[in-house]
């Protein structure tokens, strides 16, 4: 909560802002009496301050005609852009009814809703009841000068998570005055009829149920319990967006597949709910009634059912309480109404149960008016042994009343990192980024809604590091959160400041350091019982529930105290262990010195983090730390000697890259290559070229790749490195490979192979250990890259011989070249036609891919994995996977292997006759042939000539067989040539039963059974 300090410190918070503007206001004012104008000014003001309060928002300025309103102040709320969205219309509407004087003046107004992070204070006579200060007011008034007369535009911030409650045009794109960037923007008409949040989502669509089998089983026997007559009452709570209207939404469903009269109601935090409500929804629902259908209709409707059910006498208690003759509801007094409307609603729950047992499922009951809570206890009491199954859904913390004797509570847990692994790939199902999931669980803290808003807030052009650096956290999850931040009392909340600016955990010893005079016990007791953050009794700290709570905290602190408070951490915790206190502390050090502007200092110690994490193959860790310390040293002006430490760190940084390859990679390292050239660093600039060489090999520009591999082979040998120039014999090698320049990729291989294999042995020249793994893991790769020449020339004994050591060389270490051999594996095998060996060698490289966050061999084992389920199952599904793999490699520009794949998704496309598909990706394929990339050209000319003799074009199949023919010869490809020639067979009809019988022979020969058995099964059709 904003506290009206007198001190005008102000604070940082997430608000929504509505910017209103008279039209016309010049002209209206020169043609008219200034008298007259300032009456309609007094009145248009009096009108916005009763809207904008009624929707909980403030006036924080008026100006000559217009005004600016936040929602948010001085208590932030989870639905305040739509609180502002609704205040603008309504405004609109209201103004669109005054009637100033018979000039026949039309007053109108035009609007901007914006939602973002404002610094707000105390404001004075001068500048109203808050000043608010924020590029968010700017955008606001920037959007209302954009609305045309009578509109509302309303900023995608603001609108996000609100959509569904309004009718509004398809977004556009705005360029607004003074904005480097589009705004994205929604030009909103009128309310819809949503109602609640979870209908908002139906709306949209829910994500498919994940998990809560135990909660919904014990629901379910409630279910069960009350349909044999016994009155049963759950209590359903959890955390907001913890999953209870989803789990009560899925009860609906077998409540009603059972037969069960479901009824449901709900409580609203917004607007005036109306006495009752959850009942009176409920109520409607037992008649069919529609709130936008004509009252006297519905009425009738109510008169002839009660006389049905012969309860004609408790007719007008009915009626009025739906509002449908007499008093409205909600406006007689408590104990009357509760008298009356259980005199008349027991006896209509009593004649219901003669037909059916009822399920009631009341959500949202931290709302629930006094009076609805009082019904609930009568209700309870009444149905005790009648067959009514009563669930209450609310949120955690809510009183209940004593009186209420529950048959099942139930608390909704947070997700496991499995649960949220389900719901991620659910919402990103096209998506295979593998590191994404632990990071998103954490910040979500399992919270199914988080992990929506996050997910969806993730940038789909962006891969999963970058995406997640850039998330940017929903307005949605910034009020909801705020909301519960802004309850708390002064000291837990300044504590929990402190806290987030220490980390996601923080230590009592920490807290206590940095948290001045807050009373530590209690304040960290109210946190507890909050459920914003749990205790780790292991290491005698604390931690944030939800990582993104400790985001939005951090946001609020200002940030001058948040260097202050980094700078006491870092110096507390440099003395702790410097007294031995507590062990070696570098990234959190790298942190907090980074936090308290202190970047030499914070160099130093990521880099020395990176360090250790290298030491312990935490791959993934010591390239963030590296990426921090070269962040760090760009802040720093750099002399030579800076240089060369910049350069040392990027070094290091790109040893680590090695298994997360990604574009912006190719930048930084093309940058040391710059500076390596200013300072004449022959070395620095040997290993750069080698590893720009790899980058551009895993992007599939081989003609680039050779480039700077031979440049760094030169370099190399310059300045005498051998480690490096054993290293790049194969990274030579693996780049002629895949660009079928098979006697020179032997050549290389085989020196390099050679040379590692001494010094896996230790008996090459000794020099420092590899940054990524041990040499034996470098020679494994070597082997690797052989294996793969062999299988693409079609040997696959000498293939498999290599594989298999460089197999039992990384089996079960972990490491990252583990998936990697695999994911080779698994393509070898899909070449031979092994199709469940593929399938197996795939999937475990995707699971420890997975782990490992190697989203590229993530990618093309799950591209395999497809492709050999399919070749099982032919299944759909099973294509359909595949076609996801290779367009998500190719959005991310994985060039490696992607013309094979290309290659396998044309024949099964073209084998499914989708004939159009087919010719695309085989298109694809032959487009890599311009690129030095021929892997998957003749398995493409295969398919163009299927599709020329579906077509009957006789001659074109034979022109792109032969193409086919003369790729396989030149490069003298044994397995391509009997694929061909299978092909040509198949095509051919009949085809000649001599020629096919011999390819049965080389197929058997090539250890291909698979296509043999198809050969065979070609030859005895052709014997007939
Ligand atoms: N078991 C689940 N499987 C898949 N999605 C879920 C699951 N539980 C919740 N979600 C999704 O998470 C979002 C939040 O869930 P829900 O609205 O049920 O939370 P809630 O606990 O009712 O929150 P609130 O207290 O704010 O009402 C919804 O969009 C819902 O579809
Ligand atoms: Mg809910």
């Amino acid at each position: 909560m904003l506290e009206r300090d007198t001190s005008g410190e102000g604070q940082r918070v997430h608000v929504a802002v509505l910017f209103s503007d008279l039209c016309d206001y010049s002209s209206y004012s020169e043609l008219t009496d200034p008298e007259e104008v300032d009456s309609l000014k007094r009145s248009l003001e009096e009108l916005a301050a009763r809207v904008v309060s009624k929707h909980h928002g403030v006036i924080t300025q008026l100006y000559g005609d217009g005004i600016l309103a936040v929602f948010g102040l001085p208590v932030p709320a989870e639905d305040d852009a739509r609180r502002a969205i609704e205040a603008a219309l309504e405004l609109h509407e209201r103004v669109r009814q005054l009637i100033v004087d018979d000039s026949g003046f039309e007053v109108r107004m035009h609007s901007g809703v914006h939602a973002g992070l404002v610094f707000a204070r105390a404001g004075d006579a001068l500048h109203g009841q808050y000043e608010v200060t924020g590029d968010a007011v700017n955008t606001a008034s920037r959007l209302a000068s954009v609305a045309a007369r009578d509109q509302v535009v309303v900023s995608g911030d603001a609108m996000r998570g609100a959509e569904a409650f309004f009718v509004s045009e398809p977004s556009m794109e705005l360029q607004l005055k003074g904005k480097r960037s589009p705004v994205l923007a929604y030009l909103v008409r009128s309310r819809s009829g949503v109602q609640t949040r979870f209908e908002a989502r139906m709306q949209a669509g829910l994500t498919p149920y994940v998990g809560r089998t135990r909660e919904l089983d014990s629901l379910l026997r409630e279910l069960a319990e009350a349909r044999k007559g016994q009155g049963r009452l759950a209590l359903l709570s959890g955390a907001p967006g913890i999953g209870k209207t989803r789990l009560l939404e899925e009860l609906r469903t077998r409540a009603a597949d059972s037969g069960m009269l479901v009824l449901s109601g709900s409580c609203d935090s917004y607007g005036e709910m109306p006495a009752l409500e959850p009942f009176l929804q409920a109520l409607r629902q037992i008649f069919g009634i529609q709130r936008s259908g004509s009252t006297a209709e519905a009425a009738a409707v109510v008169e002839n059912r009660l006389a049905e059910y012969e309860l004609d006498a408790h007719k007008d208690v009915i009626l009025s309480l739906l509002a449908l003759r007499g008093a409205s509801s909600g406006v007689v007094s408590v104990p009357i109404a509760l008298a009356t409307t259980f005199r008349a609603m027991g006896p209509l729950i009593e004649r219901l149960c003669e037909e059916t047992a009822i399920a009631l499922l009341l959500d949202d009951w931290q709302w629930a008016d006094p009076l609805s809570k009082q019904v609930l206890l009568r209700i309870t009491r009444f149905v005790a042994k009648r067959p009514v199954c009563i669930v209450v859904g609310m949120r955690e913390s809510t009183p209940i009343d004593p009186r209420l004797h529950a048959t099942l509570t139930l608390n909704l847990e947070p997700f496991s990192i499995e649960e949220s692994r389900q719901v991620i790939s659910r919402l990103r199902a096209h998506d295979l980024d593998v590191g994404l999931t632990s990071a998103l669980h954490e910040r979500s803290g399992g919270n199914p809604l988080y992990l929506e808003e996050l997910v969806g807030s993730l940038s789909e052009d962006l891969r999963g590091e970058q995406s997640l650096a850039r998330l940017h956290i929903p307005n949605t999850l910034q009020g909801l959160i705020q909301a519960r931040t802004a309850r708390l009392p002064a000291d837990p909340k300044r504590l929990l400041q402190r806290a987030s600016v220490i980390g996601l955990e923080f230590s009592e010893a920490l807290l206590a350091d940095a948290s001045d005079s807050v009373p530590l016990q209690s304040a960290l007791a109210q946190l507890l019982e909050e459920g914003l953050i749990l205790p780790v009794a292991e290491r005698n700290a604390f931690r944030f529930k939800h990582g993104i709570t400790r985001e939005i905290v951090y946001g609020s602190v200002r940030i001058a105290e948040r260097r202050r408070i980094h700078h006491e951490v870092a110096n507390a915790l440099e003395q702790k262990v410097a007294a031995r206190e507590l062990m070696e502390q570098s990234e959190a050090l790298a942190f907090h010195f980074q936090g308290s502007g202190d970047h030499e200092r914070a160099a130093t110690y990521a880099e020395q983090a990176g360090d250790k994490a290298a030491a312990s193959s935490f791959i993934d860790a010591a390239r963030r730390h590296y990426e921090a310390a070269r962040l760090a040293l760009d802040q720093l002006p750099l002399d030579a000697a800076g240089k060369r430490r910049w350069l040392r760190v990027v070094s290091k940084w790109a040893g680590q890259c090695a298994y997360a390859p990604s574009r912006p990679q190719l930048a930084v390292l093309e940058r040391a290559e710059a500076i390596a050239c200013e300072i004449r660093d022959d070395r620095a600039r040997a290993h750069n070229s080698h590893m720009l060489g790899w980058l551009h090999y895993v992007f599939g520009n081989y003609t680039e790749s050779l480039e700077h591999a031979r440049r760094a082979f030169t370099l190399a040998e310059k300045v005498q490195d051998h480690r490096l120039l054993v290293q790049l014999w194969t990274s030579l090698g693996q780049v002629y490979s895949v660009s079928g320049q098979y006697e020179l990729a032997r050549e290389h291989l085989d020196r390099g192979i050679e040379l590692k294999r001494d010094r896996a042995a230790g008996t090459g020249p000794r020099s420092s250990r590899p940054p990524t793994g041990g040499p034996a893991v470098l020679y494994a790769h070597a082997l690797t890259c052989r294996a793969m020449v062999n299988a693409d020339i079609g040997d696959f004994r000498l293939a498999d011989r290599d594989l298999q050591e460089a197999l039992s060389i990384v089996a079960g270490t972990s490491h990252a070249m583990e998936p990697s051999v695999l994911s080779h594996h698994s393509i070898v095998l899909a070449r031979q036609g092994h199709w469940a060996r593929c399938f197996d060698a795939a999937k475990h490289a995707c699971r420890l891919a997975a782990r490992l966050n190697s989203d590229f061999v993530f990618g093309i084992s799950s591209a395999m994995a497809s492709y050999a389920q399919w070749r099982v199952d032919a299944s759909s599904e099973a294509l359909t996977q595949l076609r996801n793999a290779v367009d998500w490699l190719e959005s991310h520009q994985f060039g490696l292997y992607i013309s094979f794949a290309y290659g396998c998704l044309a024949e099964a496309f073209e084998e499914t006759a989708q004939l159009e598909l087919a010719r695309d990706y085989a298109q694809r394929a032959l487009e890599r042939v311009a690129r030095g990339d021929p892997q998957g050209a003749v398995a493409a000319h295969r398919v163009l000539a299927r599709l020329a003799a579906r077509r009957r074009d006789p001659a074109e199949g034979e022109r792109q067989l032969q193409a086919a023919r003369e790729l396989a010869r030149t490069r003298n490809l044994r397995r391509e040539l009997a694929l061909t020639a299978l092909c040509s067979a198949e095509l051919a009809q009949p085809a000649a039963a001599d020629s096919v019988q011999t390819l049965v022979q080389s197929f058997t020969e090539l250890d291909m059974p698979w296509y043999a058995e198809r050969a065979a099964r070609l030859a005895r059709a052709a014997q007939k």
